[in-house]
């Protein structure tokens, strides 16, 4: 075993230029900015983002937001149709707060201006897979996430107690001498400087990870930046081994694999296999079965010929005013959904797992909060129900805020309380870019994308999980330098790979995202319990579901 890695360049103190606030949100997708704005009507909010403020996987979500308000829904209902799809890892108490709380939440974000599809004058709620209810708000036919992202970014940039920095790359979280986190080092990308962001509350919404597999609907930025930064500040990282794999995404020679979205399965779209046969007649829930069921036919299917997305089913009117963006993306490579049946495969999409938290986004680190796909309060359980995770960010980013109210110090921490690195280089202050020999090595980002695609994929099995958690450890601990952001993204991304390869490899069961050809039953005697992972000793603990379902 190599040296634990605290933080993942050797900084020094002086040097940094310090800035203050009260609440400091590290991301930008809706969970950061839902949770800004609500903490911004009391404390002064500094949101940094490591791109432009829009870039962030809530920008890319398609199917929209899963929310009781029909007549014929119910909490209840949606607490049901959670729990199922959560294969028995979800704790119901904290469903209960995410069905109950989501609608007031939904109603906020719409008085923020964000605005849904209507028919009627009413509200349009579509369906998804494993969802018993139509219940799913979508903006723009397929264009959700953008519209939500464009209205919290428009309520962010006109509040007075929010300053959005872009272009800032968190490096590592920072602390005091009693642990306690109290801040950010940051890269600021345009001028190669380090920035000390200090603040009495420091919120990770950093979003996921998908970039650590070769094939992801997620966008570059996905790197696992706050999940990595938050182990490296010994956070608990809880079912890491969880990664939900979207089944439907493009598959074409030279095209991204853009996400189809399920709601077009929803509207009734059929999936074929090369024999132009329904091959989900005979599953439970066919096409809508939960997503993992679905990605796994899929990926069977696969095995004799390419498997399509038939979209016919629908009709034209309601695919050209549903799914307008998809259509044109497939069109602009070369395939007309209204008549061709359109060739997909799964795909990374959402992290299940993350950094450990309770019901108030509390982690295991005094003052440092996590909301979104970056955080773990076990609301997904071991499988996602589809369209809850922007709900997700928003009734949990709002609790955050609640708690920091209780909580709050008036007194912001200073610099010199901040514990700097242990031979680190030096009081001379340095800044990053420039002075270091490149780790990255684009090959070493493809090493790691393919190591994990294949051994730690769809289906997993013993002796490939443990060759990838073997190889990727052995990586991450290799001395490098780093030189600018991609190689920090890179070394996180290492790090996101150890921990979910390890976590997969000790679970001897299969169950949601995580199937195990070597151990294809689900165990619950065995295995019905959370997995934690901390950097201190690097070895996999549990800890049982709470409640019952
Ligand atoms: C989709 O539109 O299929 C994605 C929605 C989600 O991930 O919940």
């Amino acid at each position: 075993m190599g040296t634990l890695r605290r933080y993942l360049y050797p900084w020094a103190k002086s040097g940094v230029k310090v800035f203050d606030s009260d609440v400091l949100v590290l991301g930008s997708g809706i969970a950061g900015l839902y949770t800004a704005i609500k903490a911004s009507e009391q404390f002064q909010v500094t949101v940094l983002t490591k791109k432009k403020i829009e870039e962030s996987n809530t920008e890319h979500a398609q199917g929209g937001i899963a929310v009781a308000i029909d007549e014929a829904d119910s909490p209840t209902l949606h607490f049901e149709d959670t729990l199922r799809a959560g294969a028995g890892l979800c704790d119901p108490s904290i469903v209960r707060i995410l069905v109950e709380e989501g609608p007031t939440c939904v109603k906020e974000l719409m008085d923020i201006g964000a605005q849904f599809d209507r028919q009627n004058g009413q509200l349009a709620l579509t369906r998804e897979g494993a969802h018993s209810q139509r219940r799913i708000l979508h903006a723009q036919g397929d264009a959700t996430g953008w519209e939500i992202e464009r209205a919290l970014v428009a309520r962010v940039k006109e509040s007075p107690n929010v300053t959005v920095r872009e272009g800032r790359f968190v490096v590592d979280l920072l602390e005091n001498g009693n642990g306690d986190i109290v801040g950010a080092l940051v890269l600021n990308e345009e001028t190669g400087e380090l920035e000390g962001h200090l603040a009495s509350a420091v919120v990770l919404a950093t979003g996921g990870l998908g970039q650590v597999y070769r094939f992801t609907t997620n966008p570059s930025v996905a790197t696992g930046d706050g999940i990595a930064a938050a182990w490296r500040a010994g956070a608990d990282l809880m079912d890491m081994e969880f990664v939900q794999f979207h089944p439907t995404t493009l598959l074409i020679a030279n095209a991204p694999r853009f996400l189809i979205s399920e709601a077009v399965r929803g509207e009734g779209a059929f999936l074929i296999n090369a024999a132009g046969k329904r091959f989900m007649e005979n599953v439970p829930g066919k096409e809508l079965a939960p997503r993992d069921i679905v990605a796994r036919a899929i990926w069977k299917e696969m095995n004799d010929g390419l498997v399509y997305l038939d979209f016919r089913p629908i009709g034209k009117e309601c695919i050209l005013e549903r799914f307008p963006t998809i259509y044109q993306t497939c069109l602009k490579y070369g395939i007309n959904v209204l008549t061709t049946p359109v060739p997909v495969a799964p795909a990374a999409h959402y992290m299940m797992g993350g950094v450990a938290t309770n019901s108030y986004g509390e982690t295991s680190v005094r003052h440092l909060y996590a909301a979104g796909e970056c955080a773990c309060n076990a609301v997904h359980g071991a499988n996602r129900l589809a369209s809850n995770s922007l709900l997700d960010g928003l009734v949990f980013g709002s609790r955050i805020v609640e708690r920091i109210r209780d909580k709050f110090q008036a007194t912001r921490p200073s610099w010199e309380e901040v514990v700097g690195p242990e031979g680190g280089v030096g009081d001379t202050g340095i800044g990053i870019i420039g002075a270091r020999k490149q780790l990255n090595d684009q090959s070493l980002r493809n090493q790691i994308q393919n190591l994990m695609w294949d051994n730690v994929g769809i289906l997993r099995n013993e002796a490939g999980l443990k060759m990838a958690a073997e190889l990727l450890l052995a990586w991450e601990q290799d001395n490098f330098f780093i030189s600018g952001v991609d190689d920090l993204e890179t070394a996180n991304m290492l790090t996101a790979g150890v921990v979910i390869a390890k976590a997969a490899f000790k679970r001897q069961e299969s169950r949601g995202g995580h199937f195990r050809s070597d151990y294809p039953l689900r165990l619950d005697g065995l295995w019905r319990k959370h997995s934690l992972q901390c950097m201190e000793g690097y070895y996999v603990r549990y800890v049982p579901v709470s409640g019952t379902d």
